[in-house]
């Protein structure tokens, strides 16, 4: 007999590569998987009883908006209740590092910042911020290009970068990689890097590739009328600097684009041929960030998440608000700035045809903080497995779990998670593929999931029989 810290025993394993599931057992011992498969040999000091249910990865949360959450908030619920154990915030051209301005920023900085202390000159400032915070989940960062951008520009934001501006920013965005940062992101959809064309991206993106694994996530220019062009031009960044290439929250946004998917995924499958393109998605037919009037006028239904100056609003329409103002719409939304909504603005065929897309990966760009965040920040995980995967028969559980951890690792360049193998590590979560489900709705979007029962981070039980434990032991995620 071998001596393993915890033994899982008698679940259906499903090892995250795609492939099908199979009854075994998971050997734990410290933070490193000991065992896979029949584990008859293992006695564990501690044992779980996985029998009827499945084990798996840790489900890997390719898109947040987490940075400041894991140090304000280090238990992190909202992921450990869903069997997240990593996450890669920074998303979005957004990041906490490296970031030294002072002063209000603009949206859509606004979606992650609660205070000053919130931002961090570098990467080693924001990881020892980690290390003291030590929260329940692991941490992969990638750099915001507008955060490099405030970095070089100040607030002078509206107009390109110059070619000294692009040399700093590239000087800072491999700093933070040397730092263990593992990508760059844009939101070029956004105020403060709008400006910005395909020719400041590439060099950046180019500086990449000194550094491998990293990758290049976009929250495209334009994802409503433009949104063929705008995966042309990421496509084109990716083949111009040789950058590994991901679409963020790929969507086909406002009535008259839906149906589009079609078109984008035929051109995302066209590129794989020659170059490395992923895409993430998360599983709603409703988009959510700061309230923006170029947002809001794409979209008929608008439901305000929050709003500083006022916080009564929250959980109400638009335009509710303007018709009990007596106002337009759009100075409706000059008074509620700044303010956070969601966009009920997408078609459930592009979505289950993006879900179903092989390489997609399952990412929340959930915006923890507000009263009344979007559901997806407590259920993405669960519903894809039991909405899609379960009842809709979109996927099939082994698929669903690989888009959460086998394929994103292997996109991200976490070599030792996401799959359930000797030597990874033990990150690992057991749910009932019965009653695996989201609860959290547009009404009440708070609510834990059902289903997940025990979660493990590192070989540590953050989450034992539905309830958190009061350990936590998430890493920071470098190459
Ligand atoms: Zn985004
Ligand atoms: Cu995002």
């Amino acid at each position: 007999m071998e001596n393993c810290d915890i033994l899982i025993r008698g679940g259906t394993v499903i090892d995250g590569t795609g492939a099908p599931g199979y009854r075994g057992d998971v050997a734990i011992t410290g933070d490193r998987i000991v065992c896979v498969g029949d584990c008859a040999g293992w006695q564990g000091a501690e044992v779980i009883d996985a029998a009827g249910r499945i084990v798996a990865p840790g489900f890997i949360d390719v898109h947040t908006h987490d940075d400041v959450a894991v140090l304000e908030t280090p238990e992190m619920p909202f992921k450990i209740t869903q069997g997240v154990t990593s996450i890669i915030a920074g998303n979005c051209g957004i990041s906490a590092a490296p970031l030294a301005a002072e002063g209000e920023l603009p949206p859509p900085f606004t979606l992650m910042f609660s205070a000053k202390k919130s931002r961090f000159a570098d990467v080693d400032a924001y990881r020892a911020e980690l290390a003291r915070a030590a929260p329940a989940v692991n941490v992969g960062l990638l750099v915001g290009h507008s955060t490099l951008r405030v970095g070089a520009m100040g607030l002078d934001l509206d107009r390109g970068a110059t070619a000294a501006e692009i040399e700093q920013m590239g000087t800072a965005l491999e700093r933070a990689l040397a730092q263990g940062a593992i990508g760059l992101s844009t939101g070029l959809e956004y105020p403060p890097s709008k400006a910005a064309a395909i020719d400041e991206i590439v060099p950046l993106a180019r500086r990449m590739t000194a550094f491998p694994h990293t990758v290049y996530t976009s929250h495209m220019r334009d994802e409503g009328d433009g949104v063929l062009e705008s995966v042309r031009e990421t496509l084109e960044t990716g083949r111009q600097s040789g950058a590994r290439v991901v679409i963020s929250h790929h969507k086909c946004a406002g009535e008259a684009n839906f149906g589009r998917s079609v078109e984008t995924l035929a051109l995302i499958a066209k590129a794989q041929e020659s170059q490395e393109v992923g895409l993430d998605v998360y599983p709603y037919t409703a988009a959510s960030t700061a309230l923006l009037h170029s947002f809001a006028e794409k979209c008929t239904d608008v439901k305000v998440m929050w709003s500083r100056p006022h916080p009564e609003m929250s959980g109400r329409m638009l335009d509710d608000i303007a018709a009990g103002w007596g106002v337009t719409r759009e100075e409706a939304i000059d008074r509620l700035h700044p303010a956070g909504a969601i966009y009920f603005c997408m078609d459930e065929g592009d979505l289950r045809r993006i879900i179903s897309f092989p390489t997609s990966m399952i990412g929340s760009d959930g915006i923890p903080g507000s009263e009344k965040p979007h559901p997806r920040l407590w259920g993405t995980f669960p519903r894809v497995l039991g909405h899609y995967a379960r009842e809709q028969g979109l996927l099939s559980m082994a698929q669903a779990v690989h888009k959460m951890t086998g394929l994103s690792s292997a996109q991200f360049g976490l070599s030792d998670r996401g799959r359930l193998a000797e030597e990874m590590k033990a990150d690992v979560v057991v749910f009932d593929p019965d009653t695996v489900i989201d609860r959290a709705s547009y009404d009440d979007p708070e609510q834990p999931a059902a289903g997940i029962s025990h979660v493990l981070v590192n070989g540590v039980v953050t989450l034992e029989n539905g309830m958190q434990t009061s350990r936590r032991a998430g890493a920071f995620l470098h190459h």
